[in-house]
Parts: structure tokens; sequence; C-alpha cells
């Protein structure tokens, strides 16, 4: 037998202690928020994503009453960048929440369904994106590389 640690990083950071690009990142994230489609979960998430050309692309969660359709905001951000700009690389993804039944302080990471949709992005650019993710207010979490979230991922290689 042997064993294997797989090692996960985050970083925390004070608001104050991020640069100023990645701040105006996170505020594009939170803007992000207000055109998610909710009213069933009254949970908005809004996601900034910073590309390579100097654009920003952002997304946010679209909800269905036939709730197994409601739409992350993950995907419609990395779809909404993917259809604007095919060439680009995606450098950093920022990640807000916003609900309206309680205040939330800590961060919300990506759900795993979202996390395997990161991970092809970053197979598709061969190169890792950052994370950046914050509540409403509070420490920000930056990831460098979905692999930090999504240990031994199922990816392409497997299926050559
Ligand atoms: N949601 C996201 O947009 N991203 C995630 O990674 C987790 C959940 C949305 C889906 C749904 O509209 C609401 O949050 C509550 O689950």
């Amino acid at each position: 037998m042997r064993r294997m640690h797989l090692k996960t990083e985050v970083q925390v950071f004070k608001k104050e202690e991020m640069e100023k690009a990645e701040q105006a990142l996170l505020e594009a994230a939170l803007q992000a928020c207000d055109q998610a489609y909710a009213p069933y979960s009254d949970f908005r998430v809004g996601v900034a994503l910073s590309l390579d050309n100097g654009h920003i692309v952002k997304g946010a969660n679209q909800e269905n009453a036939a709730y197994p359709m409601c739409i992350c905001a993950e995907p419609v951000a990395l779809s909404n960048a993917k259809m604007a700009f095919p060439a680009a690389k995606i450098l950093t993804m920022a990640i807000r929440i916003k609900s309206g039944r309680q205040k939330i302080s800590e961060p919300a990471a990506p759900c795993g369904a979202c996390r395997q949709m990161i991970s092809e992005y970053e197979s598709r650019q061969q190169a890792p994106i950052t994370l950046l993710l914050q509540a409403e207010e509070g420490e920000v979490y930056k990831i460098e590389g979905i692999e930090n979230l999504l240990p031994l991922s199922f990816n392409g290689t497997f299926l050559t």
C-alpha cells in the first residue's frame, strides 16, 4: 500500500491586500449578481472573467421553475467568454455571492459540476485559471488553478 497526499492551497486575503485589478474584477463579479435570475433560491452568483486580451466577461446564475434546469453562473460566464473571444485565454475568474435570505461573509466555492467545467477550460487553454472567491463582503480566497479544488480530475487524457 502507498498513500498519495494531494495538496490544496488557498491563499486568504483581506480585500485591501488585493491588487487593484483583482479588486476591480471582484467588483465586476458583484455587479454581475444583479443580472442573476434567481427567484427560487434568492441566491445570486456573479462571475467576472479577465481575459488575456484585456476584456472582462461576466455571467450570473439563471434559474428555472424546473429546478434541475438551473444554470450556474460559472458556465454562463465561461460560455460567454468562449463565444465572444474564442482565441483568448482566461486568466482569472472572480466569483461573488449575494443571498436575499442571509448575510454571508464566507466565500462560496464553485459546485462540483462547475469545477469539472473549469477544469475543461483549463485543459483547452493549457493554462491554469486563478480563482478569486468572495461573498458580499469579507475575506477573499485566492486559488491558483482548479486542481486545488478538483484533485484527481477526470480529463481528456483518459480518452486518447
Ligand atoms: N450556483 C451557481 O451559480 N454556482 C455554483 O457553483 C453553485 C450554485 C447557483 C445555482 C442556483 O441558481 C443557486 O446558485 C442555488 O443553488
